[in-house]
């Protein structure tokens, strides 16, 4: 099958980041918000980025024809045409299954209809449309313009055309796709929210201070950013609600949130987001490492 037209549920970070990349490769794209602010925050965000890019000269068009083929709309209608259907709202199992289930006598039979989840089942949305076949997992990483991976998810359901399509819509996007399974955190947060939970408790146990760890881990493993940088970066709230997925799912400790995860959620410091998590973002330029 053909994909030409992207619908992208969502403007947030993740989803105007899916519907810059699809533009950029060259499909038509329609997000979907709730509200025309988002959609304008959004899209303020995806002609920022795409700037920098053609300042870099990394791009083969002008940024306008690339942000021409991006359109928002609050009315589900107009997803109707979707070849290719990607869900990046809420991480919520509720409001991603009523999303699908709204959408699935709108849009076109033969769409396939993809959810960026980062922990949630992708078999626990397939019960919300006619179409379990047609479903997948397609999981991007932030900052999506710049980060090459995609994980692409199949469950038991899965119909391997529907499969072959998606990992091929990934590479015409300029990523790398790879492959998983449905089994929860797929392969990256499987592997990375334990080490980033214990870089907290090793914090609580007094192994370091903040900046020590971050040093410490982006300058003896090269890693390009810190274990507290990443995780203000992914957001806590984010990576809170992960947590208890994961833990849910697999009852280990490896995977349950420390006291003081749970502590900066719960004061409402988010990380970047909100100007405060691990650091202090009064500065952008100049993050305060916070006492704990
Ligand atoms: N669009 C265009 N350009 C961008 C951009 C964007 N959205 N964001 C940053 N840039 C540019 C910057 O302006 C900068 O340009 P310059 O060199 O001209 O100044 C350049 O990219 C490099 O950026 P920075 O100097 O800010 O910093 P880095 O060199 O460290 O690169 C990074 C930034 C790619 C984010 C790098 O730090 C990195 O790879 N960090 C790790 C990110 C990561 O692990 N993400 C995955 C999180 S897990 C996840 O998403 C899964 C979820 O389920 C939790």
């Amino acid at each position: 099958m053909e994909i030409r037209n992207v619908a992208v549920l969502g403007c947030g970070l993740m989803g105007s980041g899916i519907a810059q990349v699809s533009a950029t490769a060259g499909f038509e794209v329609t997000v979907l918000e709730v509200e025309q602010k988002f959609l304008d925050k959004g899209f303020a965000g995806i002609e920022k980025s795409l700037a920098k890019f053609a300042e870099k000269g990394n791009l083969k068009e002008a940024p306008q024809t690339i942000r021409a083929r991006l359109k928002g709309t609050t009315r589900k209608q107009d997803l109707a045409d979707s070849d290719m259907v990607i869900e990046a709202i809420v991480e919520n199992v509720a409001e991603k299954r009523q999303m699908f289930s709204a959408l699935d006598p709108i849009v076109k039979h033969k769409a396939i209809l993809a959810s960026n989840t980062s922990s949630i089942s992708i078999t626990e949305l397939l019960s919300a449309t006619k179409r379990p076949e047609r479903m997948i997992g397609m999981h991007f990483f932030n900052p999506v313009p710049l980060m090459k991976l995609v994980e692409v998810i199949k469950t038991i359901a899965t119909a391997p055309e529907v499969y072959e399509n998606a990992y091929e819509f990934a590479e015409k996007l300029g990523k790398v796709p790879v492959r998983t399974s449905d089994k929860t955190g797929f392969v990256v947060n499987r592997l990375l929210v334990p080490y980033l939970l214990d870089a907290i408790r090793a914090y609580e146990e007094g192994v370091g201070s903040i900046p020590d760890i971050d040093n410490a881990m982006k300058l003896g493993c090269g890693y390009p950013m810190g274990p507290f940088t990443l995780l203000d970066f992914v957001g806590l709230d984010t990576t809170y609600y992960i947590t208890q997925v994961m833990y849910d799912e697999f009852k280990e400790r490896r995977f349950a949130s420390p006291p003081l995860l749970k502590r900066l959620v719960m004061a409402g410091w988010y990380g970047r987001k909100t100007g405060k998590g691990f650091y202090d973002y009064s500065d952008p330029n100049n993050p305060v490492p916070g006492q704990f």
